[in-house]
């Protein structure tokens, strides 16, 4: 039995994977049939809502998208990151482009749970390009130590060098005690490292005011038949909870900021999540 409703989380995984690769994001291979079989049925939604003015799901998870990677871009080109594990990756080309992109510079691990680790290997392999420091590792985010826990994976890698641990679309899944003590680990991982770097996407119960917003949150609960979790009611209380999980810094980054230089941050869907940056 899976902690925090996981099982219950991991078809999500095959619609955003599809969004990656409808936008170039990501290599056609890591598209699958479930993929577009929600796009599709979701499409009209989306086009109602933008019509209405109303957030458009695929609109903020590529601003958020966008934003994860701007980061990790800069830890990595100014921060010595050079090893990233992306818990939680599901079918994401991030690791297929970062590794493209920087070569034998950056270990790239991906990691999920067995059976979503075990199809992306496949369909990784099917993309004909893995660089061999692109792997995809069994890790369950909810377990403390032992085997398939991020500890006895971070364990693996090189100690000397800056981590970067990045989790996009499973914050908000889980409630708080999960979330609490997942960043917990995170913070006691990264702490092994002379650099240690958290980037994740979060929605706020602030954020949540408005109609634009409620009607994002209402969309991704719909999506996963289930409650979505707002832990905090605005930036300083997450950050606050970051601190007390070990990072010495934390900030909450809003797409909107990088509006003048991230394509997909402008307009109002964009206002829906934020990023958090955090380092030990
Ligand atoms: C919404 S998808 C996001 C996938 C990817 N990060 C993206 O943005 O396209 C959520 C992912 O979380 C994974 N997941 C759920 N519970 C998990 C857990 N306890 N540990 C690790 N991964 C988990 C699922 O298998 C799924 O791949």
């Amino acid at each position: 039995m899976l902690t925090g409703g996981s099982d219950r989380i991991s078809p999500t995984a095959h619609y955003t994977g599809y969004v990656w690769v409808r936008n170039g994001l990501s290599h056609p291979a890591l598209a699958t049939g479930t993929g577009r079989l929600l796009y599709n049925a979701l499409a009209p939604a989306n086009a109602a809502s933008a019509r209405l003015g109303q957030p458009h799901l695929e609109h903020y998870l590529l601003a958020r998208h966008e934003v994860i990677d701007h980061l990790l871009t800069a830890a990595i080109e100014h921060r010595h990151v050079s090893q990233v594990i992306e818990v939680a990756a599901g079918l994401s080309g991030r690791g297929l482009r970062f590794t493209r992109r920087f070569g034998d510079a950056l270990t790239y691990i991906e990691a999920d749970l067995p059976a979503m680790a075990e199809r992306k290997r496949r369909m990784l392999g099917d993309t004909g390009e893995r660089h061999p420091k692109h792997r995809v590792e069994d890790v369950d985010a909810m377990l403390d130590s032992g085997p398939g826990s991020l500890a006895d994976l971070a364990a693996t890698l090189d100690p000397a060098k800056g981590l970067a641990i990045i989790t996009e679309g499973l914050v908000n899944y889980f409630d708080l005690t999960s979330v609490r003590a997942m960043w917990t680990r995170f913070a006691t991982v990264l702490g092994g490292f002379p650099t240690g770097v958290y980037l994740s996407d979060i929605h706020l119960g602030s954020d949540n005011q408005s109609t634009v917003n409620k009607t994002a949150v209402a969309a991704l609960s719909a999506f996963v038949r289930g409650r979505v979790h707002l832990h905090f009611t605005g930036p300083a209380e997450t950050e606050s909870a970051l601190h007390e999980a070990g990072f010495g810094h934390a900030t909450l980054r809003r797409p909107a900021e990088f509006a003048g230089t991230l394509p997909r941050c402008a307009g109002r869907s964009a206002q829906a999540v934020r990023v958090i940056e955090a380092a030990r």
